[in-house]
């Protein structure tokens, strides 16, 4: 399988072949690095690490596996580059592929990164807009995979703003690896209707089935995974968190959604999680809306059926791997 010299934009752009490799090539080297092999074998090489969001997971990912690989990474924060303040995408890409073998991007709208790919002359990865997430949701596959021996047939339920970044790509992950993916949440909350068609056509050759369900209670039956994320997402305003709360709360994932799922049910959040008030974020809406936690109750999230941190920790293999394979 060769991937050198491709981005990595979108999940919709790589066969289910190509993501089954690419989930190979990550256990791989997670085996490796657990062994103590040395893994340094792009010495030399540089990547830019270009966040116009914040980040704690994605940003150390990289950093990490760079590090690993014996690449230099170079970061710019969310307000230290003069992109989209002094200078278009279409510019700093072309600066950045002059300097640079490889590029990350975290912003806003997808093309954005759809933009940055097209002008910058080196691989360019997403760590995530505003529509898609792809680096996380091959960690999560790879810790799905590590926890139930296979992908084929299991079953996710997402809980939550189903339309946003990770309802959408987990949509298509799990169209692509032939599961059984559930949105679960009001209808308005379901992914955009061009993107079910699409996902549907992937279905019908991998064998995945695609269900919209607004009843949290037989949505969930028989789960493997149930997977949430934040009600509000990075970029969005404050002005929605009224609405969200009202509307979301019926979909938080309680111990009780927990039991009615079965015992092999496993609990999925991309983290950052709203679980506690141990966060100012989390004691604001606290003090305006009187709940203590948010997308998940805090017993489910330290349950003995959450792999959250199983999670997160695959982020660093999955993203050496898109990095290994492309460069
Ligand atoms: N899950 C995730 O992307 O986390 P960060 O926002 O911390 O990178
Ligand atoms: N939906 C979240 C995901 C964070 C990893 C956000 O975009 O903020």
């Amino acid at each position: 399988m060769d991937l050198k010299g491709r981005h990595f934009l979108k999940l919709l752009d790589y066969t289910s072949e190509e993501m089954a490799y690419l989930l190979e090539l990550s256990a791989k080297l997670k085996a490796e690095k657990k062994a103590g092999v040395s893994q340094k074998r792009f010495e030399g090489k540089n990547i830019a690490l270009v966040f116009e969001k914040t980040s704690t997971r994605t940003r150390c990912a990289f950093e990490v596996a760079a590090a690993d690989l014996g690449m230099h990474p170079v970061y710019l924060d969310p307000s230290g580059s003069q992109l989209g303040k002094k200078e278009s995408i279409a510019d700093t890409a072309r600066v950045l592929g002059r300097m640079f073998d490889g590029i990350e991007y975290r912003g806003f709208g997808q093309d954005r990164v759809e933009e940055l790919a097209k002008y910058a002359g080196v691989p360019v990865w997403n760590g995530l807009t505003n529509e898609f997430h792809p680096t996380q949701i091959l960690a999560d596959l790879l810790t799905v995979q590590e926890h139930f021996g296979s992908l084929k047939g299991k079953k996710l339920v997402y809980c939550g703003d189903a339309r946003y970044n990770m309802g959408n790509s987990l949509m298509v992950g799990c169209a692509k690896m032939g599961m059984h993916f559930v949105a679960c949440a009001p209808e308005k909350y379901f992914p955009a209707k061009e993107l079910i068609e699409t996902c549907q056509a992937i279905a019908k050759e991998t064998g995945a089935t695609l269900e919209f369900n607004t009843d949290p209670v037989t949505a969930v039956k028989g789960a493997d995974v149930i997977y949430t994320d934040v009600w509000v997402s990075m970029g969005e305003p404050d002005s929605v968190w009224a609405e969200r709360i009202a509307e979301l709360t019926p979909y938080r994932v309680t111990e009780e959604m927990m039991k009615n799922a079965g015992p092999q049910v496993r609990f999925m959040h991309c983290l950052p999680a709203f679980h506690d008030l141990n966060t100012s974020v989390g004691r604001e809406i606290y003090e305006k809306f009187g709940i203590t936690c948010m997308e998940v109750e805090d017993a489910v999230i330290e349950g003995p059926q959450s792999i959250v941190y199983d999670e997160a920790e695959n982020r660093m293999h999955t993203i050496k791997a898109v990095m290994a394979a492309t460069l």
